[in-house]
């Protein structure tokens, strides 16, 4: 089985990028690996995919359990599905991915003054090598907003404007001095959908930054905050140099919207299983269509 790290670089190359979607469950695991899996088979190539789990999603679902749980989907089925421990912002978290086997972690120092996010996330990024070097780091320059959610504006604290996006020569010097594997910029894109009478309202990528940036740190980059991005704005974020996109908010939605519909509809229903059901099949539509835009496949 190829590394993450030549799968992320191969995706690069060819002008696609690795879907990484986050669970807090082992249903929305299952229905994105379903997805990935069959299209891979009517596709006859493998598409990788990366399961992510926030601190808060951790918490609720278990580092342990969530690494099992992929790795033995990986193994078992010889699939080049793989986990990243999302949004990682303390040093005590980042320990116990580091001990349960995580492939990836991202160190996320964001909301700090630029020096000292460079200070932190080097830090972090020591300690994540001398434990293993394998495991691939990411670190994040420019606060995009902190939570997976359908907003009903842009929140205050997020960096939109073009003097607050990220600067190409301050992300190769984050880079330089840090030494992180990846890197997620700020670029236009924020976490979670804004979203008024039906119509999504998130800003527009700035593309050509985005080129910047990748020829200025000579790392692969990470688009997080997908939810709420247009298809058009996604592909020429590719073509700019993005290899991996993150998706969280549109599967939370699908899921409440989901789930609402059948309780509404069926009353009496207590067992899980069978009220999930729909849910689970609304989950896969969005991997479904996410991962055929991003893998460039008809
Ligand atoms: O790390 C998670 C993602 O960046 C998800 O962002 O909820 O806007 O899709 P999203
Ligand atoms: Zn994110």
């Amino acid at each position: 089985m190829q590394s993450l790290k030549n799968l992320i670089k191969k995706a690069e190359k060819n002008k696609v990028a690795i879907g990484h979607f986050n669970i807090s469950d082992a249903m929305t695991l299952r229905a994105i690996f379903e997805v990935a899996f069959e299209l891979s088979k009517s596709q006859k190539v493998k598409i990788p995919i990366i399961i992510g789990t926030s601190e808060g999603e951790a918490r609720f679902l278990k580092m342990n359990l969530a690494e099992a749980m992929v790795r033995r989907l990986r193994e078992d089925y010889n699939f080049p599905i793989f986990i990243n421990s999302d949004h990682t912002h303390s040093l005590k978290e980042v320990e116990e991915a580091v001990s349960v086997g995580y492939d990836a972690i991202i160190f996320d120092a964001s909301k700090l003054s630029f020096e000292e996010n460079i200070k932190q996330t080097k830090k972090a990024v020591e300690y994540i090598k001398s434990k293993n070097k394998n495991i691939l780091v990411e670190g994040e320059l420019g606060y995009i907003g902190g939570s997976s959610r359908v907003l009903s504006s842009l929140p205050i604290d997020v960096s939109v404007g073009s003097k607050d996006l990220t600067k190409p020569e301050e992300a190769k010097q984050f880079v330089k001095e840090t030494k992180i594997d990846l890197l997620s910029p700020a670029v236009g894109n924020i976490h979670g959908m804004i979203i008024k009478a039906e119509t999504i309202l998130n800003p527009r990528l700035d593309i050509n930054r985005i080129k910047k940036i990748r020829e200025a740190v000579g790392i692969p980059l990470v688009l997080h905050g997908g939810s709420g991005i247009s298809n058009a704005d996604f592909k020429k974020a590719i073509s700019a140099g993005i290899s991996t996109i993150h998706i969280n908010t549109e599967i939370r939605r699908a899921w409440r919207s989901s789930l609402e519909k059948e309780f509404a509809l069926n009353k009496n229903e207590t067992t899980p299983y069978k009220l999930l059901s729909g849910t689970f099949a609304e989950i896969k539509k969005i991997v479904y269509d996410r991962l055929k835009l991003f893998n460039n496949l008809k």
